[in-house]
C-alpha cells in the first residue's frame, strides 16, 4: 500500500450454483468434471485483509476472530500459491469475518478464497488478472473460482491438463436481471460431510457418475440461454433439475450422501406450490441444509413469508446479486 507494506483488503460474496459443480477430474488442481453456471449474491459478504511480514516464518489467521486449524491450513496452501506467483517467503496476517454462518451449505469457501486471493495478490503487488485471480481460487476451493465475478457467471471446465483454461466468466451483469434469493436457514451446525469428501466418494461408487457428466453440457446450453433471454421459467425448470439431478447423484453413493434434513424438504415442496400458484420463485440446494430460493424481485416478501412460515425454517436471509471480488480499505 501506500506507506509501502505489503498489505491489502478485499471483500467478496457468496454465489450459489444453478448448474451445478460435483466432481473433480482432478483433485489437486481442483479440475471440475463438469462446468458449472452460478450467481453471486449482495448482501452476504467476506472481508478479508492480507497483510504480508517480511522475515514472518509462518501465517497467522484469524477468522470471525477465532483460530481454526483445518482452516488455517488450507488458507496457507492458498497464500502458497501467491507467495510463489511472487517469490517471496513470508509469512502473512490474515483477518477474515464473514456476515454470515459458515460451514453451513453457504458457500462461505466461495467468498472467503475470492477474497483470499483478491486481496493477497495486491498485497503482493502482482498485477492478475479477473481470469488469473479466478484460476488461483479456483485451486484453493472450487466454487471460489466463479465469485471472482459479479451477477450471472460460468465457470468452464476447460480442457487443458494444467488448468488455465478453466477459469469462470461473466455471462450477464446482475443489474441486467436482478433476481432476488431468500435463504432458508434450517441448521446452524457445520456440515458432517465437505464437499471434496462427498465428491470423491461421490465418484468412485455413484453407479450415477457418468450419467452425470454426460448430460451436463446441454443442462449448461438450456441455463445459458435462459439467463441470456432472461428467461424465468425455464430458468427455473433447468436449475431445480440440476439441484435435483446432483443430489441423487450423491444419495446414491455409499454411504448415501444426505444433505437435507425435513425443514429442507418441506421448503421445496413450499416453493413449488407458490410456483403452481403463479409466483415467480424456484429452489436450489448445495451440500447443506439450507434452501435458496431464486425469485422475481415482486415475489420476495411473499417467498420470505412462505419459508418463515414452514417449521424447522430457522431464519431466512434475503439477498439480491452483486458484484465480483473488489479492493475495500484495509484496517488501520
Ligand atoms: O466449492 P466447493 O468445493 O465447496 O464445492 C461446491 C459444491 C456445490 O456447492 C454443492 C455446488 C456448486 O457448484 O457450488
Amino acid at each position: 500500500d501506500a506507506s509501502g507494506e505489503f498489505h491489502a483488503a478485499s471483500q467478496a460474496q457468496p454465489n450459489i450454483a444453478l448448474v451445478k459443480y460435483w466432481g473433480k477430474r482432478d483433485a489437486a488442481l481442483n479440475l471440475p468434471a463438469v462446468g458449472s453456471i452460478s450467481i453471486t449474491l449482495d448482501s452476504l459478504w467476506t472481508r478479508t485483509d492480507v497483510r504480508f511480514v517480511p522475515g514472518q516464518k509462518g501465517d497467522r489467521v484469524s477468522l470471525n476472530g477465532r483460530s481454526d486449524e483445518a482452516e488455517s491450513r488450507r488458507i496457507t496452501a492458498c497464500l502458497d500459491l501467491l507467495r510463489q506467483r511472487a517469490a517471496v517467503d513470508w509469512g502473512a496476517d490474515v483477518a477474515s469475518r464473514n456476515n454470515f454462518p459458515t460451514a453451513a451449505g453457504l458457500a462461505s469457501s466461495a467468498s472467503g478464497f475470492a477474497a483470499l486471493v483478491h486481496a493477497g495478490a495486491r498485497a503482493l503487488g502482482l498485477q492478475l488478472s479477473d481470469a488469473e485471480q479466478s484460476v488461483l481460487a479456483r485451486r484453493c476451493s472450487g466454487s471460489a473460482a466463479r465469485s471472482i465475478f459479479g451477477g450471472y457467471v460460468e465457470w468452464a471446465h476447460g480442457r487443458l491438463a494444467d488448468g488455465t483454461d478453466s477459469v469462470a466468466q461473466p455471462l450477464l451483469a446482475a443489474e441486467s436481471w436482478p433476481l432476488r434469493v431468500a435463504v432458508a436457514i434450517t441448521s446452524k451446525a457445520a456440515k458432517q460431510v465437505g464437499s471434496s469428501e462427498g465428491m470423491r466418494r461421490t465418484a468412485q461408487t455413484s453407479p450415477y457418475q457418468s450419467a452425470w457428466v454426460d448430460t451436463q453440457e446441454a443442462d449448461l446450453t438450456t441455463a445459458r440461454n435462459a439467463i441470456l433471454a432472461r428467461d424465468f421459467e425455464a430458468l427455473a425448470l433447468i436449475s431445480e433439475y440440476s439441484c435435483l439431478k446432483m443430489h441423487a447423484l450423491a444419495m446414491a453413493a455409499q454411504p448415501g450422501l444426505l444433505y437435507w434434513n425435513g425443514a429442507t424438504m418441506e421448503c421445496m415442496h413450499r416453493v413449488r406450490a407458490l410456483r403452481q400458484q403463479g409466483l415467480p420463485v424456484f429452489f436450489t440446494v448445495d451440500a447443506g441444509p439450507q434452501l435458496k430460493a431464486v425469485c422475481e424481485p415482486s415475489a420476495i416478501e411473499e417467498v420470505k413469508a412462505a419459508l418463515r412460515d414452514v417449521p424447522g425454517v430457522l431464519d431466512v436471509l434475503d439477498t439480491g446479486l452483486g458484484a465480483g471480488a473488489r479492493a475495500i480499505s484495509p484496517d488501520a
